[in-house]
């Protein structure tokens, strides 16, 4: 981008009336063009002087942002010739690597023509897949195994009584008895502590957090993600203009520097109960940190609790909003994995102050309705139908992790690393630095076999580890063995392509 055009595109953005200082404006927006390529490395940025002019802002405001860019390692000032733009490549995930896997949906740079920043920026790094079944399709449940002769029973008893209100749009928050239905369930089975009035029905965690943040926050805001992270909800805050900041994880879970700690956020969201995709459970101490971080500065921690039913080796564990007394946790899940993903109903869990403006914020934003489904649904979750379904699958689950780690374990013996698999619906394969686990997933993929990178799943470059996200779930028994040798064809190649070991040497017992 030439000078004059960076001013004029800058220009479109910037907003004196949004009461967002200038200065964060406009470093937000040089570090996002940067990080975008629409500042390749090597540009020379403007003069803080002809910046200021064509913006008419302060010069100072300028040369402050481009000191604070060359802390970062955005921009580097040459002495006597200029600011001129680094490389960051080795910083942040190449946008077309996330984006080329599998047959996930390409949109071109012909169909972004018009589109928005944010657009283009979702766009650069979608991550959803045409294909949503087959092994190792990672966080899918068996749908096979949905009791639909009792949830057709229901349903039949439903229409037949009084379907003409539940044929309408529906009440703010959604149909009541399902609110009921819910915090009766969450508050057992999650120690969540709610009051039916508190639940706002959604239609998955992703609408959940798409309301949150329109209620929440302002655009520019930042906000905490975990690294690695789902790339679902991580492209639903970069699309909603926020500022989005990958934090890493370690063990105990999300952990932030004290550099971070210096620049609160004004939403952190987290998965404490099973750390996706890694699988870590987060640790009492950090729970408690994290909850009085975010009392003293303010911020709102969303709880992304989306798969916490399925915990193989002992027993759930309690929610992060359990422990929550000054009401700053949003508590979200769904019945995707529980029950089946099509059916897109989720629900959030908002502290008691701020629930109806939830509530009245769903009804007005997307007009809601699925009253008659609602109304099943409360009926299968209060009389016990989702409690007995859960503890039948999750045995049928635990068969088939144990069925994938033989498999694994069978044809690599402990030459990798099974991260993750103490509970939900898929667990992590680590590979070695060196193998191109995109290339794998791609080439598996053209084998039929869908699996996706793990270094897909983190924002921050040097942070990445490579390895592959296996779904066993929905993957039949007799299936698992031979689909698990196709993926370890292709694996073997790859990772006896990196070892090149000397004439005479053998590779490790089990790696080739
Ligand atoms: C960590 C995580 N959060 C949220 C979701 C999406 O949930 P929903 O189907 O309720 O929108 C997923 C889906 O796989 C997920 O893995």
């Amino acid at each position: 981008m030439k000078p004059i055009a960076l001013a004029d595109w800058l220009q479109q953005w910037l907003n004196t009336g949004s009461g967002e200082p200038a200065y964060r404006q406009l470093y937000r927006l040089l570090r996002q063009a940067i990080l975008d390529g629409r500042l390749p490395s090597g540009v020379r940025l403007p003069s803080s002087r002809e910046l200021a002019r064509d913006l008419s802002i302060a010069r100072n405001t300028v040369i402050q942002v481009y000191e604070q860019l060359a802390i970062e390692g955005y921009v580097h000032a040459a002495s006597g010739k200029g600011t001129f733009v680094e490389d960051t490549s080795q910083d942040t995930v190449d946008s077309a690597s996330s984006a080329a896997w599998g047959d996930h949906a390409q949109a071109t740079g012909e169909s972004n023509r018009g589109l928005s920043m944010r657009g283009r920026r979702l766009m650069d790094r979608l991550g959803f897949s045409r294909r949503q079944y087959g092994a190792f399709m990672a966080g899918l449940p068996d749908v096979a195994e949905f009791p639909a002769k009792a949830w057709l029973r229901i349903q039949n008893k439903h229409w037949r009584s009084s379907p003409g209100r539940l044929l309408s749009y529906a009440a703010a928050g959604g149909y009541p008895p399902l609110r009921q239905a819910i915090s009766a369930y969450l508050n057992s089975s999650r120690s969540v502590n709610s009051k039916a009035e508190q639940v706002v029905v959604t239609t998955g965690i992703h609408q959940a957090l798409d309301v949150a943040t329109r209620l929440l926050c302002e655009i520019g805001d930042t906000v905490w993600i975990e690294d690695p992270s789902y790339w679902g909800l991580r492209n639903l805050l970069i699309s909603s203009g926020l500022n989005v900041e990958p934090i890493p994880v370690d063990g105990e879970g999300i952990r932030p520097s004290q550099r971070d700690l210096r620049r609160p956020p004004r939403l952190i969201v987290v998965t404490p109960s099973h750390q996706y995709p890694l699988g870590m459970v987060m640790s009492l101490a950090r729970r408690r940190m994290l909850l009085d971080y975010a009392r003293k500065h303010g911020c709102w921690i969303v709880e992304d609790d989306y798969d916490s039913d399925f915990r193989y080796e002992s027993r759930p564990l309690p929610s992060l909003q359990g422990l929550d007394s000054a009401g700053q946790v949003l508590y979200v899940g769904s019945f995707s994995k529980t029950m089946y993903p099509g059916l897109r109903i989720g629900y959030m869990v908002v502290p008691e102050r701020i629930a109806p403006a939830f509530a009245s914020a769903v009804a007005e934003l997307y007009r809601e309705g699925q009253m008659m489904t609602q109304s099943v649904t409360a009926e299968f979750v209060r009389e016990g139908y989702l409690s007995s379904h859960v503890r039948r699958v999750r045995n049928l689950y635990a068969q088939r992790r144990a069925l994938l780690i033989d498999a694994i374990r069978s044809h690599y013996q402990d030459s990798l690393d099974i991260i993750g698999d103490e509970a939900g619906l898929h667990l992590v394969l680590a590979l070695p630095d060196h193998v191109d686990d995109v290339e794998i997933c791609r080439q598996a993929f053209d084998r039929g076999i869908m699996v996706r990178p793990l270094s897909d799943y983190y924002l921050i470059k040097p942070r990445m580890r490579r390895g592959l996200l296996l779904g066993y779930a929905q993957v039949q028994q007799e299936q698992i063995g031979p689909a698990f040798r196709i993926l370890a064809s292709v694996l073997d190649a790859h990772i006896a392509e990196g070892q090149h070991p000397a004439p005479g040497v053998s590779a490790p017992a089990g790696r080739t």
